[in-house]
């Protein structure tokens, strides 16, 4: 079982998930372009909170996670939120290609931080996006290492010129960056504060 396994039943009540969701996916709709029958991509989608959040203004969404328990927790969100065109997928976008070609937006949100070869996923969204297609993605700007603590074997966030320089190599253009959401978070006593970036980038 994986951490994030043990972590899907209790996900939704920590208002830390779903307050930054909600600012987030206001920001994603604000800035980036939507048109009809559009299928979206969520890499990393936990319980589906920004899946259902953005369900309304696709035709279809994929919600992927890697754990099971998280797409368990979605397959029952689907019923209790009468949202039939979520689908949640338990694949693992690393190890393999999904629907390559298939997708005009793929969105995610603090997932990028846990994936080890950063180009590699970069590369595997612009294959899974269709011409046009537009990828978002939300994550920590770089941090000190407090964020996870010193267990943490992933990147501590992000240098965002860095970051758009890899994008740009994957294939993408257009590549911008915008301050999106300042989490806080109790750390060793005290309230820590670790703004998020969001990336956009065009196909
Ligand atoms: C920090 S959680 C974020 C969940 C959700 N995006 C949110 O903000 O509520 C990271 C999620 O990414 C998933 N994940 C990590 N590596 C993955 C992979 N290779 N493919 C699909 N999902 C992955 C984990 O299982 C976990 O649910």
């Amino acid at each position: 079982m994986s951490d994030f396994d043990g972590r899907a039943a209790t996900w939704d009540q920590n208002p830390l998930h779903t307050e930054r969701t909600e600012v987030i996916a206001c920001d994603m709709l604000k800035r980036m372009e939507w048109g009809p029958s559009m299928r979206g991509l969520e890499f990393g989608a936990g319980t589906g909170l920004l899946s259902f959040r953005l369900a309304p203004y696709f035709e279809r969404v994929d919600a992927m996670d890697v754990s099971s328990e998280m797409v368990k927790v979605m397959h029952a969100k689907v019923q209790a939120l009468h949202a039939p065109n979520v689908f949640p997928v338990c694949h693992d976008l690393v190890a393999a290609p999904f629907c390559p070609g298939k997708f005009d937006r793929i969105f995610s949100q603090m997932v990028l931080h846990h994936i080890a070869d950063t180009k590699a996923i970069l590369s595997r969204f612009y294959e899974e996006l269709k011409p046009g297609g537009q990828l978002a993605l939300v994550d920590l700007y770089t941090e000190d290492g407090s964020f996870h603590g010193p267990d943490f074997d992933g990147h501590l966030g992000f240098d965002t010129d860095r970051l758009s320089e890899w994008t740009l190599q994957a294939g993408f253009s257009g590549v911008r960056v915008f301050p999106t959401y300042v989490l806080r978070k109790p750390v060793g006593g005290e309230e820590r504060t670790y703004p998020l970036f969001l990336l956009l980038a065009d196909k």
